[in-house]
């Protein structure tokens, strides 16, 4: 059974999950980078980075476990298109690929949700951009089809994980807390009922660093 899943989302302790102003200089918003500090130091993050053929550096450990786990068995994604990119509106050309170079690290099917039409985009290693104007359900139907019984990801942003938490949709979400405030920025639970809409704390692991992992889980 495929599972709707978020993996190593991370927020800041005042519960961010980016942060404000995104642009081209500022994938992640502003100050949003020091909610990764866990991950940029692991060894999936720099295998992630490292040139072709070179040897990774990184850490191994809590942080690098978990990190590695969210690429496991994962037969396609779901992004939304801030997480896609900085271009807002319709497409100006074809020429925004991603902030991931021609090699972005999915290797699998990626489905974007936008307003805005736009043909597939074939990316070196497997990965497949493919535009989704139909909302969450859609997206949701489409990746499960892509996914050939392996677990769809949902990559974020906020907005997106927000609405398929609000539809009661994800099976299970591990994010991790960061310790830092961001103080504005794009919140992750606000408003949201967890525990009406069927989750409950399932585990919490602390990290190599000073982040904790905790995973919720959709009550059976
Ligand atoms: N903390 C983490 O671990 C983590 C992980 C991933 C990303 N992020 C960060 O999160 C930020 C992005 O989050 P975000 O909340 O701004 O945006 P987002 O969820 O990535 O994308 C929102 C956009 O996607 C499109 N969209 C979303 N739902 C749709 C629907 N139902 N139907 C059609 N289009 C839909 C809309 O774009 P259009 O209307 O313009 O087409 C919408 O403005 C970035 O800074 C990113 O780096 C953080």
């Amino acid at each position: 059974m495929t599972r709707l899943l978020v993996r190593s989302f991370s927020i800041s302790i005042d519960g961010y999950g980016a942060g404000p102003r995104q642009d081209l200089e500022n994938p992640l918003g502003v100050g949003g980078p020091a909610m990764f500090d866990w991950f940029f130091h692991t060894r999936t993050w720099q295998q992630m980075h490292a040139e072709a053929g070179g040897e990774a550096a990184g850490e191994t450990g809590v942080d690098d476990a978990m990190a590695a786990q969210g690429f496991e068995g994962i037969g396609a994604w779901i992004l939304g298109r801030n997480m896609f990119g900085p271009v807002r509106g319709p497409w100006p050309d074809d020429s925004w690929k991603g902030w991931w170079g021609e090699e972005p690290p999915y290797h699998v099917p990626v489905f974007v949700l936008t307003h805005h039409a736009r043909a597939p985009l074939a990316m070196k290693g497997g990965t497949e951009f493919r535009f989704v104007t139909g909302g969450i359900l859609a997206a949701l139907d489409q990746a499960r089809a892509a996914a050939g019984g392996r677990d769809v990801r949902l990559g974020g942003g906020v907005s997106t994980i927000r609405q398929y938490l609000g539809a009661g949709l994800i099976d299970e979400m591990h994010l991790v807390i960061s310790p830092v405030l961001l103080g504005s920025g794009e919140h992750l639970l606000h408003g949201l009922d967890l525990p009406a809409l069927g989750y409950e704390y399932a585990e919490h692991v602390p990290g190599s660093r000073a982040a904790a992992h905790v995973f919720l889980r959709k009550r059976a």
